[in-house]
């Protein structure tokens, strides 16, 4: 295989990707190359991967703890601080339990590969993340995409199923900020043979969760909680038959116990400090200035805020120009989404300022001109 042949004719696609090293902690301003920058491209959109009050739970979890969890769940692995933590995220959620995965990845392959017998066909949205497309596929259950967020299509797509199927979407799409209707896709899924998945990695902790009965929600804890891992909610039979038959869950070594005492301390922020308050004004006053500034940011009220540029080398010159600036705002290109919709993928996080905001709407105005 010629390899060297493959990687230059992504160069020549302007499909590269290249890894920058961070030094120092994830937060609004990070140092990459000895060059400080305003980090608009984290999703540690209510700011706590850096909390003072979460970096002190880490380390008297980690006092208590150890640093490894040593095995898996189902051996000896599964710690007083993961069952608090899953019996936190069960309350959170209003569901009665929770299950904790090591990441949101394995959560969705996790939750696929206990169904594999269940279902006869899923229906997902054309841009769930890939790793919902990742997880469909290596479990190898027949898959069908219906249009954006786009109704008619789903039902079009369901009036040719039979047999017990599974509708997936992402609840805040990760690409594109804007979110699904769970409620419609719930009544559609009463109607029909299906069951309805939500991944919320984007909405959890910013938005309430809005899980209707007997569908499925998983929810990542790597982005708004500021931590890592991931976990599924809903009754005690479904957490109990992901138990027993979720290879990604049974055969993996669970997250470390510290990791999940730094978790409930984001819950606790979550519900009870003004991050929550701060991303909304931050994402309010974006909006504003953005429109001010006739730029044609997507319509997105989560810390999303895509403005599609469609040419990836476009979008790679206008993130360069900005990161010339001190801004880091990633261009994200094809496969990751459309062909022909590069971006500018801009996050949100509860610690920027207005100041910084405004100084990078103005510098993206000038480096798409
Ligand atoms: C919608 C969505 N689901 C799942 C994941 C995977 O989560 P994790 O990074 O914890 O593996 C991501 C990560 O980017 C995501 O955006």
């Amino acid at each position: 295989m010629d390899f060297s042949k493959k990687l230059s004719d992504l160069k020549q696609q302007h499909l590269h990707r290249s890894r920058k090293t961070v030094d120092g902690a994830q937060d609004t301003q990070i140092i990459i190359d000895g060059k400080s920058l305003i980090n608009f491209c984290s999703n540690d959109y209510l700011s706590l991967a850096n909390h003072p009050q979460v970096k002190e739970a880490f380390k008297e979890g980690v006092n208590e703890y150890g640093v490894g969890s040593g095995a898996s769940h189902l051996v000896s692995g599964h710690s007083k601080a993961h069952h608090q933590l899953e019996e936190a995220l069960a309350e959170y959620t209003g569901q009665s339990r929770a299950l904790l995965f090591s990441t949101g990845y394995t959560a969705n392959l996790g939750i696929f590969s206990a169904l594999r017998d269940e279902l006869d066909w899923v229906l997902q949205d054309k841009l769930n993340h890939a790793s919902l497309i990742d997880a469909n596929h290596l479990i190898g259950l027949p898959l069908q995409r219906y249009l954006h967020n786009n109704i008619k299509s789903l039902e079009k797509k369901l009036s040719k199923q039979s047999g017990q199927g599974m509708i997936v979407t992402d609840s805040v799409f990760s690409m594109d900020g804007d979110q699904a209707n769970i409620d419609d896709l719930q009544k559609i899924a009463n109607n029909s043979n299906a069951i309805l998945m939500q991944d919320d990695a984007h909405g959890f902790g910013i938005f309430e969760p809005n899980i209707p009965q007997n569908s499925i929600y998983m929810a990542t804890l790597g982005k708004a909680a500021g931590t890592m891992g991931a976990f599924v909610a809903g009754d005690d039979d479904f957490i109990e038959f992901l138990i027993q038959k979720s290879r990604p869950y049974i055969y993996t070594t669970a997250i470390a116990p510290a990791i999940c005492v730094a978790t409930l301390k984001s819950l606790d922020l979550i519900k009870n400090s003004t991050q929550k308050a701060k991303l909304t004004n931050n994402i309010d006053f974006f909006q504003n200035f953005s429109t001010a500034l006739n730029l044609p940011i997507e319509k997105s009220d989560s810390a999303i805020q895509p403005l599609i540029i469609g040419d990836s080398e476009k979008a790679l010159n206008a993130s360069q120009k900005l990161f010339e600036n001190g801004f880091y705002v990633s261009p994200i290109r094809p496969p990751t989404v459309p062909k022909d919709t590069a971006r500018l993928r801009i996050t949100l996080s509860a610690n920027h300022t207005q100041s910084q905001i405004e100084q990078l709407l103005i510098n993206i105005k000038n480096a798409i001109q």
